[in-house]
């Protein structure tokens, strides 16, 4: 390798989910702790990484050809060095080297901790392909608990969480990124207290199923004589219960209270799990953000039991209601499936009527995707016609359009808070912002806020996607010191 002057640069290109953008932000800390500096563009990076995501077909196909795009560049500059990481390299393993051997580090889900010494270990000794089945220690867990290179410096992620135990028929998540794990209560106090004192205003805590958070502490700690380290792990005033254990809804109400914290998010609850004391404390913090995303995947009873969802339609839209009942002002969003092995027209609109009744503020709308090694994917005979699913889509985003629009054009006349982004993607003459609900508000203002800066704007007018807005009042700058933090866990 030709050794300059200059610091190596780097470009990370992220797949996916917040997960993986989260864990996109661990490795860059990694490679800036090793003296590496932020490329201008992908294409001049010394070193890109790939931060892959494998849960639709999209997503693989999506990374195969941009990583087949690098090849010339490594072609044209031979010190380009590139890492493939995350969900996909987790699950095709050996396969990438094999397709693209201008790949020098292929690093799973379980080792990301591991990309900056593969990185060295393959300038040595050339490519290397390192995917550990399970976590095996602690920093390799929790993408939180190492140095983090934010992308946003107001907001943060937190996992809580890696892993799920559920087994939805069609998701490849169990298998690549293994069994559910729970960060230990009192780490997680810390950490969120830490983001505050960085000038951190909004934290989303990250799990896949958030509201089983701590199922695992309990049982590993039910037999055992409580220690103080028993109670950083389950949090103190849970060791002499009969409990015994931390809820989600414990960590919701303990961290919206520590001051600095004016916003707490979470993604994702599963509806079977969602339990009153998380509505409750939801309802009665006021930090928690307002808004629900509630994945339905499925209206239809016989589709939700093929895919092993553990609830009915009716307890779905229960759930829903208690939730609205006890939360004021609650913005509900959802993922749902079209085209799920079997899935008939009858079933179909059982989820056109079920997301009209829920009245979503947005959804993700997805075809459904067969992944291999999951059960859904082996149901090939009972694959939708492509052209049937097509029109399911669309006559299912007409449906969630609607009580979009509906919900946004509800909000105009309102002032509503939000937290300044910056400069909106189409017009850097307009700001954007979000609010509570985790609504875009567009708006021109006069003067430059800085991202992260706390506003009041009000609602002049809707669309599916966003609201519009006039600035009214500032009602406190961003408390950040610096761009881009780097910190230590
Ligand atoms: N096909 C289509 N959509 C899927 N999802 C997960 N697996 C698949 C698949 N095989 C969707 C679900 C999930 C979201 C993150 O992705 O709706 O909630
Ligand atoms: Fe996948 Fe279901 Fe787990 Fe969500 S809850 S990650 S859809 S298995």
């Amino acid at each position: 390798m030709a050794v300059t002057d200059q610091p190596r640069s780097y470009a990370i290109r992220t797949y996916g989910c917040q997960m993986n953008e989260h864990d996109s932000e661990r490795i860059a800390g990694l490679l800036e702790a090793d003296g590496l500096v932020l490329a201008d563009s992908d294409e001049s990076a010394d070193v890109v990484v790939f931060n892959t995501c494998c849960i639709r077909e999209n997503a693989d196909n999506k990374f195969y050809g941009h990583l087949g795009r690098f090849k010339t560049l490594k072609e044209e500059r031979p010190d380009m060095e590139i890492i493939v990481s995350g969900c996909l390299a987790q699950k095709d393993r050996d396969q990438i080297a094999a397709r693209a051997g201008h790949v020098d580090v292929v690093v799973g889900t379980h080792n990301v901790h591991r990309a900056v010494e593969l990185l060295h270990e393959s300038r040595r000794n050339g490519p290397i392909t390192e995917i550990w089945d399970e976590a095996l220690d602690d920093e390799a867990t929790f993408p939180s608990a190492l140095a983090v290179r934010r992308e946003v410096d107001w907001s943060a992620w937190v996992t809580i969480q890696v892993g799920c135990d559920n087994t939805c028929a069609y998701c490849i998540v169990p298998a690549v990124r293994g069994r559910e794990i729970s960060r230990p209560f009192g780490e997680l106090l810390t950490e969120v207290e830490r983001l505050s004192a960085d000038g951190v205003r909004e934290i989303t805590l990250l799990g896949q199923n958030v509201n089983s958070y701590g199922r695992d502490l309990t049982s590993a700690r039910r037999s055992l004589e409580p220690s103080s380290e028993d109670a950083a792990i389950v949090g103190a005033q849970w060791l002499d219960d009969r409990r015994a254990r931390p809820l989600f809804a414990d960590l919701l109400a303990a961290v919206s209270n520590i001051d600095g914290i004016d916003r707490v998010r979470f993604t994702s609850p599963h509806p079977k799990d969602l339990r009153e004391d998380t509505i409750a404390a939801m309802a009665s913090n006021p930090s928690v953000c307002p808004h629900l995303h509630f994945p339905l995947q499925s209206g239809s009873d016989r589709v939700l039991a093929l895919m092993h969802r553990g609830y009915t339609a009716e307890r779905y839209l229960e759930k829903l209601a208690a939730a609205r009942a006890g939360i004021e002002d609650l913005a509900v969003t959802t993922d749902i499936i079209v085209g799920y092995p079997g899935e008939t027209e009858e079933d179909f609109e059982r989820t056109l009527e079920v997301t009209a009744a829920a009245e979503y503020d947005s959804a993700y709308t997805f075809i459904f995707s067969p992944r291999e090694g999951t059960e859904a994917a082996d149901m090939v005979d009972q694959f939708c016609d492509p052209a049937a699913v097509a029109d399911r889509f669309d006559r299912l985003r007409v449906v969630v359009e609607r009580s979009a629009l509906a919900k946004h054009m509800a909000r105009i006349g309102r002032t509503e808070t939000i937290i300044v982004e910056g400069p909106s993607k189409r017009d850097p003459e307009v700001l954007s912002g979000r609010t509570s609900q985790n609504k875009l508000v567009h708006f021109r203002s006069d003067r430059p806020l800085r991202s992260g800066t706390l506003a009041t704007a009000l609602i002049t007018d809707a669309s599916p996607h966003f609201l519009r807005g006039e600035l009214v009042e500032v009602l406190s700058v961003s408390r950040h010191r610096t761009r881009f933090a780097v910190t230590a866990g």
